[in-house]
């Protein structure tokens, strides 16, 4: 199924207007929360939560695929979250599973790249199986790149990449003086995608729960007080022209950020010497 034919008129109408009113995110990232209260809720079981969040994962994905939004990540399992109870966890898996051997010949369909962030090795064979056979099938599409993040957390991937970097430099193939910001960027799962513009979290949790600690530094943050598996395209156009009306300013002045005002300014900024960058050179002086 063409997601772009299968639109109606009004949606096309909403799509048509945020795409003229301003910039989109160009990396759009989301925690999908709430699941289990809009389950209890309901006084359902709390897969019934998880299962109905998948068809918001569905919308949000086609939604954002139609609007031209190139990253979207997905923050559907954390690290913390092999805590749950194991029908939980193994209700998840199964549902995972389907997600994708249903989904993915029209996610190919739609040119949409799958990839996966986190600690891949702790999932299921069979998941691990199928997310490599679903990224190997896509990897050449050039539309949406939706990332699943699994068995994920912030801190295990800094972890991580320090382990990484740790590891290069007593081989010699780094230089401790040479680490700056981007090359922890590079040791990074998420090395191949740009740092989140926006970042969207559902049922009006304020905390970023080990979620891209490093790339959300200068992400704009929206927060939702709808939960997850109620959460759908309508919602998502909310949080986008929501967006449209936030000035980034990534630490300068407003002045410096419009054309038209004398004290703009579009030189980069020159990356200072770090104090570690100091330190090893006074070091070598000494030695
Ligand atoms: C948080 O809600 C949600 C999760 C831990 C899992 C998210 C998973 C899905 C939406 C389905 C599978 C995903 C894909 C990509 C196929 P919660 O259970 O913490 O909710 P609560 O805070 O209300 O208890």
């Amino acid at each position: 199924m063409n997601w772009k034919k299968s639109q109606n008129q009004q949606d096309d109408q909403q799509q048509q207007e945020l795409v003229q009113n301003g910039k989109l995110p160009l990396h759009l990232a989301v925690i999908m929360d709430g699941n289990g209260r809009w389950a209890t809720g309901k006084t359902f079981p709390r897969l019934n939560g998880h299962r109905e969040g998948i068809e918001s994962v569905r919308d949000m994905v086609k939604a954002s695929s139609c609007l031209g939004i190139k990253y979207l990540t997905l923050y559907a399992f954390s690290i913390e979250n092999w805590k749950r109870p194991e029908y939980e966890i193994s209700g998840l898996m199964k549902l995972l599973e389907t997600f994708l051997v249903r989904e993915i010949d029209e996610l190919h369909e739609n040119n949409v790249r799958l990839n996966v962030i986190g600690k891949t090795s702790s999932l299921p064979g069979n998941i691990q199986q199928i997310l490599s056979n679903c990224m190997e099938k896509t990897r050449d599409n050039e539309g949406l790149v939706l990332t699943l993040a699994l068995s994920y957390s912030g801190r295990w991937d800094l972890t991580r990449a320090m382990q990484m970097m740790a590891l290069d430099v007593r081989r010699g193939s780094l230089s401790p003086e040479d680490i700056n910001e981007a090359t922890v960027s590079e040791y990074l799962n998420t090395k191949e995608l740009p740092d989140p513009d926006l970042m969207i979290r559902t049922s009006g949790e304020l905390r970023i729960s080990n979620f891209l600690l490093w790339e959300l530094a200068y992400s704009e943050i929206y927060v939702s007080d709808v939960l997850w598996p109620d959460f759908r395209r309508d919602d998502l156009y909310d949080a986008l022209r929501n967006y449209q009306c936030r000035e980034r300013r990534f630490g300068m002045i407003p002045a410096q950020l419009k054309k038209t005002d004398p004290d703009y300014q579009v030189e980069d900024i020159p990356e200072k010497e770090s104090y570690f960058q100091k330190v090893f050179k006074a070091i070598r002086k000494d030695s």
